[in-house]
């Protein structure tokens, strides 16, 4: 594939996605250590990227590696109790030391632009402010968490405004209680407490690690909620990653679409995760990222854009939209990520336990991924269900497919009457084979 050949194909896989992110409010919650240098500067130019696509950005930043930092120079020891700091007064002035500057230097990052494309016009504004109200941790298991403090209430109102008003909203992770005291929060508590208030399409965890990795250190690419509480209840997932996949559970619990956690160290992983079908990092969603459903008469329009390239070249039978519309029930279709890409037909014969795959069809974007036999198996469990003993395959193009798949090769005679009549009026020879169930 030549360069030219793999844009057009990235840029039509992108297309759907920018225009599903285009005034959808995104929570982006990025690890204090990602806040410097090169992995800075890279992760404000792609959400000025966002920012220019229309996309609203809730930007809450981590500050741990900065305190810890200033910390060590003062020569105090952080205090830690369940993974959360310690914070007495020396801390809690190091903590507003350290979001005062990591403030300017976002700040000063986000008005660089975007990478490799001169920005005319305005550089993006960002909106700062008393947008969440925290109150202390208290006492816990005996010992005092000083100015620790837990979320009390976000000002969505306050966000929604700036967000209207196109500034790109940056959270510190500080609150501030009625009495006027300052409260050390968490990034993760904010970003996902922001993201379940405001109801956020995306909560997005910017982080060192490149997703939630599996027992064998290898990134997993979707989960289902059920999924991800499997692996935290099966100890399944890395003691420093299980209070991220409890946030992404939350937050998909609480009607946020997705959250997907990704490294802010890869060049443009972000970039990926959101506009590319299989992102860069971990997707947690409420329910499965592919799935195959029975088709409906609104998914027709999509089976015809799959089924008459195939039509037109041959490869399969013409089926016209009445025929569909008259035929959907016996059609699947295989969605990813709410797109569809991919379909399959069962016709079950008159004389009983006999049936014909059909139709298999899966898009040429999405070939090669094991989609063409997800739908097999599919196909081959509802036949089963249906008492189907024998099924059949008829092609002209795709027969090693198919006995590789352990279907093996018959003749028009082991066909059913009523369908080696069909045969012969289509007049395309193709050749038959059959799978006993
Ligand atoms: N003959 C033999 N092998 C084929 C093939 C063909 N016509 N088309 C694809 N394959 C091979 C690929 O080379 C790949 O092999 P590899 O794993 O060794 O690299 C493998 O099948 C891919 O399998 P999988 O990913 O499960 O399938 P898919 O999602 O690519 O879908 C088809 C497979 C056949 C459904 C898809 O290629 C398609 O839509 N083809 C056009 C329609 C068609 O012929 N339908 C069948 C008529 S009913
Ligand atoms: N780009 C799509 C999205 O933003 C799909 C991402 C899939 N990501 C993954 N890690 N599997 O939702």
């Amino acid at each position: 594939m030549n360069t030219s050949d793999s844009f057009v194909g990235d840029f039509r896989e992108a297309a759907p996605y920018i225009n599903y992110l285009r005034g959808k409010t995104l929570v982006i919650g990025i690890a204090g250590s990602l806040l410097s240098g090169a992995a800075l500067r890279t992760l404000a130019a792609d959400l000025n990227l966002l920012a220019s696509l229309g996309v609203r950005l809730v930007v809450v930043h981590g500050s741990r590696s900065q305190i810890s930092a200033l910390e060590e120079t003062d020569g105090h020891t952080p205090q830690y109790h369940n993974g959360r700091r310690i914070t007495d007064e020396a801390t809690l002035v190091h903590a507003k030391q350290a979001c005062g500057m990591l403030r300017a230097d976002i700040e000063a990052a986000l008005s660089m632009g975007i990478a490799q494309a001169p920005q005319r016009g305005k550089s993006l504004n960002i909106a700062g402010g008393n947008f969440v109200s925290a109150r202390p941790l208290g006492v816990i298991d005996g010992i005092d968490m000083g100015y620790t403090g837990r979320i009390r209430k976000i000002d969505t109102e306050a966000i929604r405004q700036r967000l209207n008003d196109g500034a790109l909203v940056l959270i510190s992770p500080l609150g501030h209680s009625l009495s006027g005291k300052t409260f050390n929060l968490s990034m993760g508590d904010i970003a996902e407490a922001a993201a379940i208030a405001l109801q956020a399409e995306k909560l997005i965890y910017v982080v060192e690690q490149e997703g939630i990795l599996d027992a064998e250190g290898s990134v997993v690419s979707n989960l289902s909620a059920k999924e991800a509480r499997a692996m935290l209840d099966e100890n399944r997932v890395q003691a420093n990653q299980r209070r991220l996949l409890q946030s992404a559970i939350n937050a998909v619990a609480n009607r946020v679409q997705r959250t997907q956690i990704l490294s802010g160290r890869q060049d443009g992983s972000l970039i990926r995760e959101l506009f590319t079908r299989h992102g860069a990092g971990t997707s947690v969603a409420e329910s499965a990222f592919m799935n195959i459903r029975q088709a409906q008469g609104t998914d027709i329009p999509d089976i015809i854009t799959l089924i008459r390239p195939l039509e037109d070249q041959g490869v399969l039978l013409h089926r016209s939209r009445e025929y569909l519309e008259n035929h959907i029930g016996e059609f699947s279709i295989l969605e990813h990520d709410r797109q569809i890409y991919g379909c399959v037909a069962l016709k079950v014969f008159e004389t009983g336990s006999r049936g014909e795959l059909a139709c298999l069809v899966v898009s040429p974007e999405a070939q090669d991924g094991g989609y063409g036999e997800y739908l097999l198996e599919h196909l081959l469990d509802s036949a089963r269900a249906r008492g189907i003993r024998t099924l059949f395959a008829l092609s002209t193009h795709t027969g090693e497919w198919f006995i590789e798949r352990g279907f093996q090769t018959a003749s028009v005679e082991d066909l059913p009457p009523e369908r080696q009549q069909e045969y012969h009026e289509s007049g395309r020879k193709s050749k038959v084979f059959v799978y006993p169930l």
